[in-house]
Parts: C-alpha cells; structure tokens; sequence
C-alpha cells in the first residue's frame, strides 16, 4: 500500500487538528512559546464553527452588579447537574476573567457599558449568590461573539508564526506499538496529496458531532472526526449520552436564535400567549439551564399547547425590547430571523424548537488537555503525546448539561492550558524518534479501502437514515424501546457502511470521499452515544429518561466509558467523578435537589 501511495514527509514539534476557538488558541500558545506548531484545518480558520457562536463567553468579571467565580462554580457544578470534575471547574471557572482579558488585550471588539467595561448579559442558569437570581456575566461582542473570537485569535496565532494546513482532512492518528501517539495522516484536499506530520504532540481540537442528528445548530463541519480518529485507535470516548438541545432553534431550520435574546429580556410563550416557564422554573424562569427549558417546551407542546397550525412549536418575543436595542445587542438575531423564518423581529416573535447544539461527551482529558485512558489500576492513566481540547474534549466541566457561554470559555481557557503544558513537556526543535517503517500501513489501507468502497448505497442515504434515526431515538426526552430501537437501527448503519458507495474515486477535490470519511467518523460517534443512553438508567441533566425519572447518585454518578473493540459493538465501563477540588480556595460542592 506505502508504495500506491506517495506520502509527504513534515515534522513539528506540535501539530494541532482543527481551527475553532480550542486549536486557535492552543495553537498560538504553542507557537509564543518558540514550539514548531502546525495547526491542520478542514476550512479557513475564520470559517470554524466558532464563528456560530453568539452571546458571549462567561467569565465573572462583576462589570454589571457584582460577581465571584466561586458564584460561577456553584453555578457550573450545578447546570452540569454533578457529573462536571470539580477539579476543571474550578480551573475554569477562576482562570474565566484572565482569558476574557488576554482576548480583549488581543482586539476583540467586546461590546461596552456607557462606562466603556465589557458588556455582559445574564444566560441561562448563570446566577448570583449560589443560585439567588440572574447575573449578567456573558461578556458579549454584540451576538457575534465567536466570529469576533476567531478573528482575534487567528490573528494571533499569524503573528506568532505559526504554520497553517487549510482544506487537510486529518484521517488518522500515528499511534506507536507501546501506545503513543507520533502524530497524523492528512490528505490535502486541495492537491490530493497524501501527508504524514510527526509531532511530539497532537492536539485534537476537532469539534463535536452535531451532525449525527438531522436538526442542529452544527455547522456541517461538525463530524466528530477527532472521536472517529481516536475510537479507531482503540481509545475510548466519555459521557456521549450527553447532548444538549438548544431551546431556541429556529422552526424548521435549525439555526441558532441566541439566548442572549432572553438575556435581554425576551420570554417564550405557548399557544393560550401564557408564559409558561414561570410554572417549571418560578425563580430563574426563561434563564434556566437548557435542558430545564427545552424539556419545558418539550411538554407544553405534547401536551398540545405548541403554536402554528400543527402546534409543534414555541413563539420567542423581543418585540417589547424595541428596535433600538435588537438593533444595538442582537443585530445578528434580527438577520438571522428575517431570512430563516421571514420575521421582523420588532413586531412578531420567531417560530423556535429545541435543536440539538452540543455534545457534553467526547475524548477523555484531565484539566491539562491531556488525553486519558483509564487502566484497571488508574482511572487517571494518560495518553503520551496526545491532547484534547474544546467540544471534542471532555474535561468534563459540562458533565451532563453545559452552561451557555461556558463553550466559549472551555475553548480558551484549555486551549491554553494544553498550551501550557505543551510548554512544560516539549523543548522546542527536539529531534523526533524515527518511525517504525510501516507505520502507516494500516492507516493507508483503511484510506484506500473507504476511496474504492464499490458498494451500492450513498453517503448521504446512509447519513440521512442516521441522523433521522438519532433525532427519534435520542431526543429530548427518552425511554428504554426507544433507545433500544434505535441501537438496533444504528447498529444497522454501522453495518451498512460496508456497502456504502464512492462514485468519485479521484484525490482532488473529492467531496463524495471526504463526506464518506465524515460519515465513518459520525457512525462511531452515533453508536457510542445510542449505546451509552440506553445504558444510563437515570435522567441526569440532558439525558432525561422517562422510564427512570430521577437522578440516581448512588449508582450513576459516575462517567460512562465506552470502547470500540476489534469492530464490535461499544463495550461500557466507567469513571469516578473528580469529587475534589484542585486547590483549597474553595470546597468541594456536594449534590443537592437541583431547581430553578
Ligand atoms: O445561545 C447562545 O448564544 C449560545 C451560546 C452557547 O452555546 O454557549
């Protein structure tokens, strides 16, 4: 196979998959500290699914009414409903303001109070005083948040020199006889070349897998490719049961209506005009955390109280808010709604679902970004030379619901805490171990194999047929046949992508090919996540069974591992939740009935 295939050489000392707001800010950091740093894309940097990314990045920074990150623990510990490590949350919560400082020191253009601090908004479950009322602590750049990110931050990693792979799809890791990673396989999309890059570490900042279902807010980049990269190194993937939907999806659409909207005031109602989350969550009402809310919405529509003619939908308003401040604070809503729902903000309100947007679950890591792989003697065993940060990591500071603005934090304030460590581990220019010589056999037989697949189903027949499936079987609210039916139907997919079928078997430009390696990369993560939920037998944060209702601490607070051997059917083992805390600032947070 090394011989049908011609594969160009690079080394560095870090290579880092993908160009959201995790690998930008790995990736700079990286490269400030003099480290070789090649950051490896699927699109331009600026096109990252960051850029989606609307309210604000959260950081206790008290510019509107007073704040603590120790509120914002409280806060964490609690929307993640006590599967969150307590030990990341507390890194994350406390290093908050710093990372909002180095980005507005880098140019963000946050947007400002009348007395020029950065602008924050309240979001969902963000409260005061360990859960009193909402705080505004969303620091915003109007609802363009990510874009403004992106930009800085690619801007960054420019001036600090470091070397950019576009439009390479990373197809696998190069993992050594005794475990370690040694770096990737890419293929350049652009020239059809084959490229190996040897690095001390690899870090995947590859996003989630939002395209597993058929309405989300996921860009369509979104394929789990790191969690496909890694189950076919034998490693294993953490919490996946855990996906969050977004209460405000756009009706039939999918996109993204911000929360910031009821941040600034905007509430939900059902088809008798009520304002209905005042029954679920008397205290923080339409701030509750997400899945508090999209459950919410969930029953006022099966209970037939949705709007529209099918009543199969929620109204959001912000007409109240006046045309000024949708115009000055949610522009991008305003755009949004016009051309993906044909409303005029200022006098109707927006048609909205709840769409899936975030998966909680993903690569096993500790605080530093270090990937795990936990051993029967050591939960916490690591992965020498790889990392994981952003939404393809799990910290897991979400544990089972993330926090809106807790995304945007999680990808700064690991991205350079992987960065750090990096730093710590690597001195620059270090001279790599040869490779074993066939190495890249297996990887290139695998590539090989997917290109020539002469099967007689397409990609996106396979594809649609998951993600229908998943969208039934996985939603918001869950049972034990549905979940069962739908593994069955998954377990089906998986099978059937041996049949699968490229008609374009060309290296440039194919896109027939990348999307059927995406879709390989999406099936591992389909069947981890139906395996994983019809194993949890509890409702905990967003994996809300109805067949077991409660949380059941005893037996379940605990992380789900699952693992894809020699090509069976996910095997499940588990972690311990960190239960401590990192430093004795502050003390570990015990679960409580969680209401708000
Ligand atoms: O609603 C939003 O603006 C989304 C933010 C987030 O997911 O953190």
């Amino acid at each position: 196979m090394s011989q049908a295939y011609k594969v160009i050489e690079h080394k560095y000392d870090v290579v880092v998959l993908g160009a959201g707001g995790a690998g930008l800010r790995a990736t700079y950091g990286m490269a400030e500290q003099g480290l070789r740093t090649a950051c490896i894309t699927k699109v331009f940097p600026t096109r990252s699914h960051t850029v989606a990314a609307q309210g604000g990045i959260a950081a206790s920074l008290g510019n509107m009414s007073k704040d603590t990150w120790q509120w914002h623990m409280y806060d964490t510990v609690k929307g993640a409903d006590w599967l969150g490590d307590q030990d990341a949350i507390e890194y994350m919560c406390r290093e908050a303001p710093k990372a909002v400082y180095e980005l507005e020191h880098g140019g963000l253009p946050f947007s400002r109070t009348e007395e020029g601090y950065i602008y924050q908004r309240p979001f969902g479950g963000h409260m005061s005083n360990f859960g009193e009322k909402p705080v505004p602590r969303a620091c915003a750049a109007a609802d363009r948040t990510g874009h403004a990110m992106l930009h800085t931050m690619y801007q960054q990693a420019l001036k600090y020199q470091a070397e950019f792979y576009v439009e390479y799809f990373a197809l696998d890791l190069i993992m050594d006889s005794e475990g370690v990673c040694r770096g990737v396989l890419a293929w350049d999309l652009n020239s059809g070349t084959l490229h190996s890059f040897q690095a001390h570490m690899v870090i995947l900042a590859t996003g989630g897998f939002g395209r597993t279902y058929f309405s989300c807010t996921s860009a369509h980049i979104c394929t789990g490719d790191g969690h496909g990269m890694v189950v076919r190194a034998g490693l294993p993937l953490q919490d996946m049961e855990f996906i969050q939907f977004h209460p405000t999806g756009v009706y039939g659409a999918g996109m993204l209506i911000t929360e910031g909207v009821r941040g600034e005031g905007g509430y939900l109602t059902n088809s008798a005009g009520e304002r209905f989350m005042e029954r679920y969550a008397p205290n923080a009402k339409d701030l509750a955390s997400r899945d508090v809310v999209s459950r919410a919405m969930t029953i006022e529509i099966n209970e037939g109280r949705g709007v529209g003619p099918d009543k199969d939908h929620i109204h959001l308003h912000l007409e109240h808010l006046g045309a000024e401040v949708i115009e000055e604070r949610l522009p991008g809503i305003a755009e949004t709604s016009k051309i993906f729902a044909s409303v005029d903000v200022t006098r109707e309100p927006i048609p909205i679902i709840p769409t899936v947007h975030y998966c909680m679950g993903g690569i096993p890591t500790n605080y530093l970004g270090e990937v795990v792989r936990p051993t029967a003697t050591d939960p916490e065993a690591i992965v020498p030379g790889l990392m994981a940060v952003g939404e393809a990591a799990c910290v897991s500071v979400h544990g089972a619901n993330r926090l809106g603005c807790n995304s945007l934090l999680d990808l700064v304030v690991f991205g350079r805490a992987a960065a750090i460590r990096c730093g710590e581990l690597i001195k620059p220019n270090t001279p790599h171990k040869p490779l074993a010589e066939n190495i890249l056999e297996p990887l290139l037989q695998h590539f090989d194999h997917v290109r020539n697949a002469k099967g007689s189903i397409s990609t996106s027949d396979l594809r649609l047929r998951m993600q229908r499936t998943l969208q039934k079987h996985a939603a918001v609210f869950r049972t034990e046949s549905t979940l069962r039916e739908g593994e069955q139907l998954i377990q089906e997919c998986v099978k059937e992508f041996k049949n699968v079928s490229i008609k374009d078997r060309g290296m440039v430009w194919n896109s027939d090919l990348a999307e059927c390696l995406e879709l390989e990369n999406l099936l591992a993560c389909a069947e981890h996540l139906i395996t994983c939920a019809a194993n949890r037998t509890e409702s905990r944060g967003a994996h809300a069974r109805e067949d077991f209702s409660e949380r059941d601490d005893e037996n379940w607070m605990k992380h789900t591992m699952s693992w894809t051997r020699e090509g069976r059917v996910p095997e499940i083992t588990y972690r311990p939740v960190h239960t401590y805390t990192l430093t004795d600032e502050v003390q570990y947070i015990p679960p409580k009935k969680r209401v708000y």
